[in-house]
């Protein structure tokens, strides 16, 4: 059978526009057990072709954990651990990831996550779930009264990475196995701008960190373009005190975070400091990646000697920024624009659908309530890579600075 592409269902919230390329239902493969010829067409559908698609839906899959963790692997092959270090999350258990991940135990690489409690699950006996709800999270909430209406939030705008010695893995495969079905949910950015986006129940949602960068203005473009962001060591422990913004994208600053010597043990070495803009090593194309939560540093490079100054750039002669609101400022202004509604692609996830994605590529987040006896049920799985992402090259910097 012929592989057949079609665009991803696209809500009317959507600016078709913005989305021609983005993601793609692949049609006449069974993703479970693809020949290497047949993963090679995948593999280019995601990354590699002259426009890449960074998100690919198949329906109606049948996929063992085996498998899923085989073709995720297929993507980086010599990848071995999940993205977070296999049963590390256990080991930190201050870390905010911990109660939202369940490892399965003959193939640790996948993680069971979803809503409720499942019962004999791939060698599990009992695993109560939780989706993840705002308001372990934010630093305000929806009312209980919104909520029965069925207001929402954006949970956590993010990259599936561990940001600490590990490299961001290269994608993430996510495939729904229990998926309770209910009424849509309004999500509220409550951020002043009235914004609000309709999705369907327990949507995963995402932007294109292409978009996020191709939209900026070029004072903005030109500061992303000469900058690197460095995470805290053990991020996700470091933030864990902390309250994040209404939209789910970056922190408040209040002063909460973790002080570096209440962490657990941390090496130099192991910071990540890493590029705004992630380079698609065959398209070219830069992704504006950064997990905004994690940040704890913002370094800027001065613009090259024979770049002819304007007058409008910011930080000309390169910065090393440490306070924290600052940093946050600055990138929430260049990652807000990207997750307007007409940006937002929310899956209406069905059964057995396989959604692979590009993580290095996009920005995406849970969203929605579920009541406690509305069980959902899925699979995740994705591998610390082999290297890390490269940034802008030095056209691209002469290009943008
Ligand atoms: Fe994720």
């Amino acid at each position: 059978m012929a592989i057949e592409l079609t665009p991803l269902p696209l809500p009317a919230s959507a600016d078709a526009s913005k989305f021609a390329d983005f993601g793609r239902e692949v049609k006449g493969l069974s993703p479970g057990s693809l020949t290497a010829e047949q993963f090679n067409e995948i593999q280019e559908l995601l990354y590699k072709v002259g426009s890449s698609h960074d998100v690919l839906l198949f329906r109606n899959a049948d996929l063992t954990p085996e498998q899923q963790y085989a073709l995720t692997k297929a993507f980086d092959p010599t990848s071995e651990n999940y993205g977070h270090g296999n049963n590390k999350t256990g080991e930190t258990k201050k870390s905010i990831l911990h109660p939202d991940l369940k490892t399965i135990p003959r193939v640790p690489q996948v993680q069971l996550i979803g809503n409720g409690t499942v019962y004999n699950h791939e060698g599990l006996a009992e695993a109560k779930l939780k989706h993840p709800h705002h308001k372990t999270f934010h630093k305000t909430r929806v009312s209980d009264e919104d909520e029965a209406k069925g207001v929402t939030r954006f949970y956590r705008w993010h990259i599936d990475a561990a940001l600490y010695d590990l490299s961001p893995p290269k994608v993430t495969t996510l495939y729904g196995l229990n998926v309770p079905k209910g009424d849509r949910q309004i999500c509220r950015y409550d951020d002043g701008t009235g914004d609000e986006l309709e999705v369907p129940l327990g949507t995963t949602a995402f932007v294109s960190g292409r978009t996020m960068f191709d939209i900026l203005p070029p004072e903005f473009k030109s500061l992303a373009v000469r900058s690197k962001v460095r995470y805290a060591p053990h991020p996700y422990v470091w933030m864990a005190p902390a309250h994040a913004k209404s939209t789910g994208l970056g922190i408040e600053t209040e002063g909460l975070e973790m002080s570096y010597e209440e962490l657990p043990p941390w090496e130099e070495s192991k910071v990540k400091t890493l590029p705004l803009l992630w380079k698609n090593p065959v398209t070219g194309a830069l992704h504006f990646q950064v997990h905004p939560c994690g940040v704890s540093e913002l370094i800027v490079d001065p613009l090259p000697a024979d770049v002819k100054r304007t007058g409008n750039e910011l930080y000309p002669d390169g910065a090393d920024i440490k306070d924290l609101q600052t940093v946050r400022d600055l990138l929430y202004k260049m990652q807000r624009p990207a997750i307007a509604p007409n940006l937002v692609y929310p899956h209406d996830w069905d059964e057995k659908d396989l959604v692979v994605f590009h993580n290095r590529g996009v920005l995406h987040t849970v969203v929605g309530v579920f009541k406690e006896d509305q069980v959902r049920a899925f699979h995740q799985c994705n591998l610390a890579a082999s290297d890390d992402p490269t940034g802008p090259s030095e056209e691209d910097i002469k290009k943008w600075a």
